[in-house]
């Protein structure tokens, strides 16, 4: 795998005013943010906010409403050879009769149908993926074999397997045990650290990802900001964010946690209109007031 410089800075994703509408509804307007190279960054937001359809917007796999994306430098959707995705609940979707290591096979063949004789190159590579995300022990098995868990990886190492610049999860850790998450969350962090590939990643609980994390995309009341890491884990704002009281709690050891608040305040978000304009605005110096009014600062 290339090992690509981290620190090399510059935009990988670029939001100009940009809209997504489908079924004639708009899903989410206004996105106008820059999400730097060697960043790990969550995507979150309630079911049906749009977190999906962002992906499948870089992607260019459906059109936007308005203004543009970028991503690694080029109009979304013409990239996507430099890009590793995996889909949310690829599980279903994928064809159980294939080996671990024919699953893995395709990043690089691009496609199921047809015959395609593969080179021992390319075999290695898969190899080398599986390995990555450690399941070659399973590479010969089906995947109709092998658990949810075992397939995610599986799925993982097909996005790896072209050496993508930037790598796209959407849930990855959705039914997966706590040890195959921490797993997950591991090889996510070697990717970055070591080969320095960007990566995006929707989830609903961001605690596993915590560590690893230098910024999130919220997607909330109709607008996706992106917000580095201190701004975003704010309890206020995660509150309005999930509709339900959130507590960020820093242990003595200086780590933190998202939690669910007690007692009785598990009732809806209660902001007055007032506070959640504080929280929320949508012109350019957004992402900037954040952090002065309600930034915490991680370790
Ligand atoms: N093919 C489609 N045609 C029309 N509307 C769609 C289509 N797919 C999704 N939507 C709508 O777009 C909105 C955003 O869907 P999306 O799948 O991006 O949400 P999400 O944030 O990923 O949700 P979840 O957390 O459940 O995965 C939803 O309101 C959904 O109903
Ligand atoms: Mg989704």
């Amino acid at each position: 795998m290339t090992n690509l410089d981290a620190t090399q800075g510059g935009p990988c994703i670029v939001f100009r005013d940009a809209a997504v509408a489908r079924g004639g509804r708009t899903i989410w307007q206004h996105g106008d943010f820059t999400i730097p190279r060697g960043s790990v960054t969550a995507i979150v937001g309630t079911n049906g906010t749009g977190k999906t359809t962002m992906m499948k917007a870089e992607l260019g796999l459906i059109p936007l409403a308005h203004g543009s994306i970028d991503v690694l430098g080029e109009p979304a959707g013409r990239a996507n050879r430099r890009i590793g995705y995996v889909p949310q609940i690829y599980a279903s979707d994928v064809d159980s009769s294939l080996t671990a290591l024919q699953s893995a096979l395709l990043g690089l063949t691009g496609t199921r149908f047809g015959i395609h004789p593969v080179t021992r190159a390319q075999k290695a590579k898969a190899m080398q993926a599986l390995e990555f995300a450690g399941i070659a022990d399973k590479a010969r098995h089906r995947l109709s074999d092998l658990s949810g868990g075992q397939r995610q990886r599986v799925a993982i190492a097909q996005a790896l397997v072209a050496d993508p610049e930037l790598l796209m999860l959407d849930e990855p850790l959705a039914n997966l045990d706590l040890a195959s998450q921490r797993a997950v969350v591991q090889l996510l962090a070697r990717l970055n650290r070591d080969l320095g590939m960007t990566i995006q990643v929707v989830a609903h609980d961001l605690n596993m990802l915590l560590p690893i994390l230098t910024g999130a995309v919220y997607l909330l009341d109709g607008h996706p900001h992106y917000a580095a890491m201190d701004r975003v884990l704010d309890s206020d704002l995660l509150t309005h964010l999930y509709g339900t009281r959130v507590q960020v709690v820093t242990t003595p050891q200086g780590d933190m946690f998202v939690t669910p608040g007690l007692g009785d305040d598990d009732a809806a978000d209660v902001h007055t209109a007032d506070e959640i304009a504080g929280l929320h605005r949508h012109d350019a110096a957004d992402d900037t007031t954040h952090g002065t009014t309600h930034g915490r600062t991680l370790r």
